[in-house]
C-alpha cells in the first residue's frame, strides 16, 4: 500500500492503513491551527490491532536476527532521507523549536541504528551445573526469547525518539508492538509507520492507535495477550499501569524535578550557561529537565547574575523559526498550571528573578530564587520552562536537597573536587549522576531510568531489549 501523505491520518493496523470510525482535529499546540485529522480509535479497533500483533508474533519470532538488523537498517536509511520533513512534523505538532527537532532526528537515526546493532548480539550463557551436587554430566545453556506482544505508551515530548526507544527494542528482539502515541503528537508515529512499512516490516508486527488515554491503556494493559507494557509519561498514569498490568512486564519511565549542584571554584560561565540549556531546551518539558540549582553561598550572587544574562538571550516565538529557543506549551492547561504554581511561590516569599509571564501559549523562561522545597515549582514535576535557584552553605546540605524529593532520576555535580565528585556520585539517589555536567543529557545507548517515583526499569536499547526478552533455560542430560 502506498505511504500517506495527506493531512487526515488513517489507523495502521495489519500493515494497511484504515479508515477509522471516528476522528477529531488535532491543533498545533503554538498557533492553535488544525494540522491534522486524527482518528480516535474504538474497542472494537484496539483489539483488532491487538489480534494482528498476536497473529504476527510467531512470524517476527521465527525472523533472524539479520532479517530484524536489516529492516531497522532500511529504517535508518529512510530517515536519514527524510530527516527534515520528519524534524518539521515534529515541531508542527509538538511546538519544539525546529533546531531541537532536527536534534531529536538525529538521535532518533542513532537509537534506530543502535537497535540495528544489538539484533545481532543477542547471547546466552553456559552454565556449570556441575557447580552444585546432581548436577554432573549435565550440560546447561540459556538463550533469550521474544516475549511476545509489547504494548507502547509514548509521550509528546520526544514524539519521534522516544517512540523508537520502544519500537527499536522491540523489533530487534523480534516481537511484536501495539503503539499508542499521545495525544497532542500522532502524526510523527503516523509517519514512523510509514517509514517501517516501506522497509517491510511483515504485517501486523507494528500496529499504531491513536485515541484516549483512558480507553486505549486501559484495553492493552488488561488484555492477556499482551506481554508487556513499556510506558514513559505521569507517575500518576504509570501507578495506575501497573495496579491493573497483572503479570505483565512493565517499563516506566515517569516524572522528575531533576537537580544540580554547583560547588565552589568551578567556571561559573561555563556552568551557568549550560544550565540555562538544561532548564529551558524545549519549553523545559524534558523529564530531565534541570528544575532545581543549588548553589555554593560563596559564588551563588555571580551564578544568579550569569544565569540570568544567559536566559535574557533565548529567543520566544514560532517552532518554524530557525532563532527560536523556547515555544509554547504543550497545552493551555499547562499554562494556567504553572502560573498558579509561580503564584503559590511569590506567595510563599519566594522571588521571581526573570520571565513569570506569557507570550501567547509559551511561558517565559522563567527563574526563581529562594524556593523553599514543599512549594510545588520546587517539589513536583514542572515540566515546564521554570527553574528554581537556592543557595546552599555546604555540599552535604546541597546532597540532601537534592535526595529530598519523590523523584529520582539524573542529577549533577560540578565540583573541581575528585573527593566531593565521588561523594556525591555515591550519596545521590538517583539513576545516572552527571559530574561537571547537568542531568538534561542523555545519549541513546546509555541505561536510562530512575529509581523511587521515576520509575522502574532502564530503557537505552541494549537494556529496554532486556525487558523485552524471556530467559529460556535448556538442560542437556548426558549421563
Ligand atoms: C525524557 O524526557 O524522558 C527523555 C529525555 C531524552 O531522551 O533526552
Amino acid at each position: 500500500m502506498a505511504t500517506q501523505t495527506k493531512l487526515r491520518r488513517e489507523l495502521y493496523i495489519n500493515g494497511v492503513w484504515q479508515e477509522a470510525e471516528e476522528y477529531r482535529l488535532l491543533k498545533s499546540p503554538y498557533s492553535d491551527e488544525v494540522i491534522a485529522e486524527i482518528p480516535v480509535v474504538s474497542e472494537k479497533e484496539i483489539e483488532m490491532a491487538i489480534e494482528a500483533a498476536d497473529r504476527a508474533r510467531e512470524k517476527m519470532a521465527a525472523m533472524p536476527a539479520y532479517e530484524r538488523a536489516s529492516i531497522l537498517e532500511k529504517v535508518v536509511q529512510l530517515l536519514r532521507e527524510r530527516q527534515e520533513e520528519a524534524a518539521t512534523i515534529i515541531a508542527n505538532e509538538a511546538a519544539k523549536p525546529i533546531t531541537a527537532a532536527r536534534e531529536e532526528i538525529k538521535r532518533t537515526i542513532h537509537t534506530y541504528k543502535f537497535a540495528a546493532e544489538e539484533a545481532k548480539r543477542i547471547y546466552g550463557e553456559t552454565l556449570p551445573l556441575d557447580a552444585a551436587p546432581g548436577g554432573q554430566n549435565r550440560t546447561a545453556y540459556t538463550v533469550k526469547k521474544p516475549i511476545g506482544i509489547i504494548g507502547a505508551i509514548t509521550p509528546f515530548n520526544f514524539p519521534m525518539n522516544l517512540v523508537a526507544h520502544k519500537v527499536g527494542p522491540a523489533i530487534a528482539t523480534g516481537n511484536t508492538v501495539v503503539l499508542k502515541p499521545a495525544s497532542q503528537t500522532p502524526l510523527s508515529s503516523y509517519f514512523l509507520a510509514d517509514l517501517f512499512h516501506e522497509a517491510g516490516l511483515p504485517a501486523g508486527a507494528l500496529n499504531i492507535i491513536t485515541g484516549s488515554g483512558k480507553t486505549v491503556g486501559g484495553q492493552l494493559v488488561e488484555d492477556q495477550r499482551i506481554a508487556a507494557i513499556t510506558f514513559t509519561g505521569s507517575p500518576s498514569v504509570g501507578l495506575g499501569i501497573r495496579n491493573k498490568a497483572g503479570l505483565k512486564r512493565v517499563t516506566l519511565e515517569l516524572g522528575s524535578n531533576a537537580a544540580v549542584v554547583i560547588d565552589q571554584g568551578v567556571p561559573i560561565k561555563k556552568a551557568a550557561s549550560r544550565c540555562v540549556k538544561g532548564a529551558f531546551s524545549f519549553q523545559g518539558q524534558v523529564c530531565i529537565s534541570l528544575q532545581r540549582i543549588y548553589v555554593h553561598e560563596n559564588i551563588y550572587e555571580e551564578f544568579v547574575e550569569e544565569f540570568v544574562k544567559e536566559t535574557r538571550k533565548l529567543k520566544v516565538g514560532n517552532p518554524l523559526d530557525e532563532e527560536t529557543d523556547v515555544s509554547a506549551l504543550i497545552s493551555k492547561n499547562d499554562i494556567k498550571r504553572t502560573l498558579s504554581w509561580l503564584k503559590e511561590a511569590k506567595e510563599q516569599g519566594a522571588e521571581i528573578r526573570f520571565g513569570g509571564e506569557t507570550k501567547r501559549n509559551a511561558l517565559l523562561p522563567t527563574i526563581v530564587l529562594n524556593a523553599k522545597s514543599f512549594l510545588k515549582v520546587s517539589c513536583e514535576e514542572v515540566f515546564a520552562p521554570i527553574v528554581v535557584i537556592n543557595k546552599v552553605a555546604s555540599m552535604e546540605e546541597a546532597a540532601k536537597e537534592v535526595n529530598h524529593s519523590k523523584y529520582g532520576l539524573q542529577a549533577g555535580i560540578y565540583t573541581e573536587n575528585i573527593h566531593t565528585a565521588l561523594k556525591m556520585a555515591d550519596k545521590l539517589h538517583v539513576g545516572g549522576v552527571l559530574i561537571n555536567d547537568i542531568p538534561t543529557f542523555r545519549v541513546d545507548h546509555m541505561p536510562y531510568g530512575g529509581v523511587k517515583e521515576s520509575g522502574t526499569g532502564r530503557e537505552g536499547i541494549k537494556y529496554a531489549m532486556e525487558e523485552m526478552l524471556e530467559l529460556k533455560l535448556v538442560i542437556f542430560n548426558q549421563a
